[in-house]
């Protein structure tokens, strides 16, 4: 076995569960990833020992709460290089990519320029705004950086996926942040699926904003990360008011708090920002290097593994993505829900099958969707390879048939 996924499988209890079919092999961590024992810890240690709320009380258990919670803002400002007034402590991604679209100035003359290939969460809320340009990806599912110079004119935003929750492409993004800072435009870095497998440093990458979900960086669900320069946050119209986000309220009017807390109406996921920054911790922990390497070693090995299956085709680069890949089934009659049913019942195996949220996408490749198996630290080599091989086997019976 890999020696990462050895040393850090314990730390999974999810990972001791056994089916009939066999043990776990869960190969669906871009949907969600499962959570180390530190962070179940977390969560159960602030709701079984200092309950309360923050920032509200002059109690002692307000006061460790609200240390705890300012702690846990600090830690999580801290892995992205951030300072802690630039975290918006949000619901997970899509809340604060609706946040943006909702607030930023952006029109059907002031567009907001967006990869065909991105997930919903990062066209609709621009859409609804009716700002939003689809710029085509190539074949391999990356943004050129004459495609966002091109359509420059007229736009407000760039909001661009790190890395493709459908194929695990990882974008130029150095660059392509590069010509949107040049053409003046407001950048946005949607990091939901790169936040676990690639370093993120939001003072090198110079971004104005960049949002990711907990529940994706072994952290709970119902907790996310709005990051913003100072100014930047500052300029946003809170989407929701009331109590956390003024200073003063009279009968006519009120003043809002500084940045973050006029974004944050109402009480906190207080144990999901202490369980995230657990996450977080752990991932500090265990070594953030090794894990990229260990991430770009399980991407290497899923690319080989699926590159010719009989009746498929994987989709995205051959090189250069995360630990996600998409297999497009050739073959009439091979369906990937099938497939995930399969794999899942009989081999214990957890995957992903449809269109993955990402519908403009799969109507520009003609696809009705795909199979995707998405890795994280805790799977090893081993799980690939059996993932693969169950597949190649049920590949050869179903494409044979269909034939
Ligand atoms: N966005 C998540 C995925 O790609 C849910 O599966």
């Amino acid at each position: 076995m890999s020696s990462l996924a050895e040393r850090v499988r314990p730390d999974f209890p999810q990972l001791a569960r056994r089916f009939e079919a066999g043990p776990l092999v869960y190969l669906d961590s871009a949907a969600t990833t499962l959570k180390p024992q530190a962070v179940l810890d977390a969560v159960v240690g602030y709701y079984s020992g200092y309950s309360a709320n923050v920032h509200r009380g002059k109690h002692r258990l307000s006061e460790e709460a609200s240390e705890a919670f300012d702690r846990a803002r600090a830690d999580i400002a801290a892995f992205i290089n951030a300072d802690p007034d630039e975290v918006v402590l949000v619901r997970n991604t899509t809340e604060a990519l609706n946040l943006l679209a909702d607030t930023l100035p952006v029109s059907a003359e002031r567009r907001a320029l967006v990869a065909t290939s991105e997930h919903h969460s990062n066209l609709v809320p621009w859409q609804r705004r009716g700002a939003l340009q689809l710029l085509e990806v190539d074949e391999e599912g990356l943004l050129a950086r004459q495609t966002v110079q091109q359509a420059a004119e007229g736009a407000a935003v760039l909001s661009v996926a790190h890395v493709s929750n459908v194929t695990g492409a990882v974008q130029p993004l150095a660059e392509l942040l590069e010509v949107a800072r040049a053409a003046g435009l407001i950048t946005v870095v949607d990091a939901a699926q790169s936040v676990a497998h690639l370093p993120i440093d939001v003072r090198a990458l110079d971004c104005d904003f960049l949002a990711f979900s907990g529940h994706k960086v072994l952290g709970p669900t119902g907790i996310g990360v709005l990051y913003g320069k100072r100014e930047r946050l500052a300029a946003l119209r809170p989407a929701q008011v009331g109590g956390g986000t003024v200073l003063t309220v009279t009968a006519t009017g009120h003043t809002l708090k500084e940045v973050p807390y006029r974004l944050e109406a109402g009480t906190p996921h207080i144990a999901g920002a202490i369980g995230l920054a657990a996450a977080l911790r752990y991932l500090r922990d265990v070594g953030f290097e090794a894990v990229a390497q260990h991430d770009a070693l399980l991407a290497r090995t899923l690319t080989a593994e699926l590159a010719d299956l009989p009746g498929a085709r994987l989709l995205g680069p051959k090189a250069g993505r995360a630990p996600i890949a998409s297999i497009a089934l050739t073959s009439p009659g091979v369906s990937a829900d099938h497939l995930a049913m399969v794999l899942s019942d009989t081999h214990a195996i957890m995957t992903r099958s449809g269109t993955h949220c990402a519908h403009p996408y799969f109507q520009s490749l003609g696809l009705p969707g795909t199979l995707r198996a998405s890795a994280a630290l805790y799977n090893s080599t081993a799980d690939v390879h059996a993932f693969a091989a169950q597949l190649r086997s049920l590949l050869e019976r179903l494409v044979g048939r269909a034939r």
